[in-house]
């Protein structure tokens, strides 16, 4: 299967600016290379094209409404055209708003294709705030929010489905910040939420097996991939680093784990800021991370 590469280059949704540098850090870090490298065949689309950011204070609850919802229309156009054509997209971030724009299009392709949907949200925070409750009226802290139906009826209506998706088809991972109504939020969607503490005690392996249980044949995985799931001692390189994450083995391992299911079938690459990078370190430890989500291990695996 091909990869499709889509590069969006803005921090629209985001608190701080430098996000939409994230898809050029990820080329210069060799992604295409080291993925074809691992003998996949990978075609870079290049950047997608939308408003500049005009870096304004929230109106409404919302900062930037009508620029979040012009990316978020280009990324679900595109995004949507690589899975119809058969290809993998990988979605070059910007900000996590932008997964409003590509899990609705993923959405939409498990419709059209009879299939089942079930995204892992790797990531620090929960992204499910709404313009009520938001401390900062930042888009990007609202996706999950938005593809299940809560949200501006601008976002919320991008792609055909109204919602796009339902809390039962996330698992989130590596959670460590969740604001005071936004806790209240997803105790009552009942988000599968595995944070830091889950993964503290029963370990990273068995909360992989729990996240990617029921997964089979018919089940298209998305994996949201916000870089800030990263402790940031290995990942510097994000706006709103968490104290507390994921090291480099665990986050290896549950990479490992995803590519073990073979079900992988479309990926966000999300929140990677080189403004605050060093060395741009934090860009390949993901290109690191992303080879082994496409299979790259130690040793030959499985039976002979
Ligand atoms: N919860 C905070 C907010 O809503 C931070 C969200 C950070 N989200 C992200 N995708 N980095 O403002
Ligand atoms: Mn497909
Ligand atoms: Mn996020
Ligand atoms: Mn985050």
């Amino acid at each position: 299967q091909v990869i499709a590469l889509v590069g969006v280059p803005t921090d629209i949704g985001a608190g701080h600016r430098g996000a939409s540098m994230g898809p050029e850090a990820l080329r210069v870090a060799q992604l295409a290379e080291k993925l074809r490298r691992r003998g996949l065949e990978v075609v870079d689309r290049g950047n997608l094209h939308g408003p500049m950011n005009p870096w304004q204070p929230p109106q409404n609850g919302y900062r930037h409404l009508p620029e979040v919802v012009a990316w978020n229309t280009a990324v679900h156009a595109a995004i949507h055209h690589e899975l119809q054509a058969g290809r993998l997209p990988v979605m070059l971030g910007g900000d996590h708003c932008l997964a409003i724009g590509s899990i609705s299009a993923v959405a939409r392709h498990c419709r059209e294709s009879g299939r089942k949907l079930r995204v892992l949200w790797l990531d620090a925070h929960a992204d499910f705030n709404t313009s009520q409750v938001t401390p900062s009226g930042n888009i990007h802290g609202m996706p999950v929010a938005c593809l299940c139906g809560n949200g501006p009826r601008e976002l919320v209506e991008i792609g055909e489905q109204v919602p796009a998706t339902s809390p039962d088809v996330f698992r989130q991972i590596g959670i460590r910040s969740v604001d005071e109504g936004e806790k209240r939020l997803v105790r009552e969607a009942r988000v599968d939420i595995y944070d830091m503490r889950h993964i503290d005690e029963v370990g990273i392996k068995r909360t992989m097996e729990e996240a990617l249980e029921g997964l089979d044949a018919d089940t298209h995985l998305h994996v949201s991939f916000d870089v800030d799931f990263l402790d940031p001692s290995i990942a510097p390189g994000v706006g709103t680093t968490v104290r507390g994450g994921p090291t480099y083995r665990e986050a290896q391992l549950c990479m490992e784990m995803i590519a073990d299911t073979g079900r992988l079938g479309s990926l966000d690459i999300v929140e990677l800021n080189p403004a605050y990078d060093k060395r741009n370190r934090t860009a390949r430890l993901a290109v690191e991370l992303v080879e082994s989500l496409f299979g790259k291990s130690t040793l030959m695996r499985g039976p002979d």
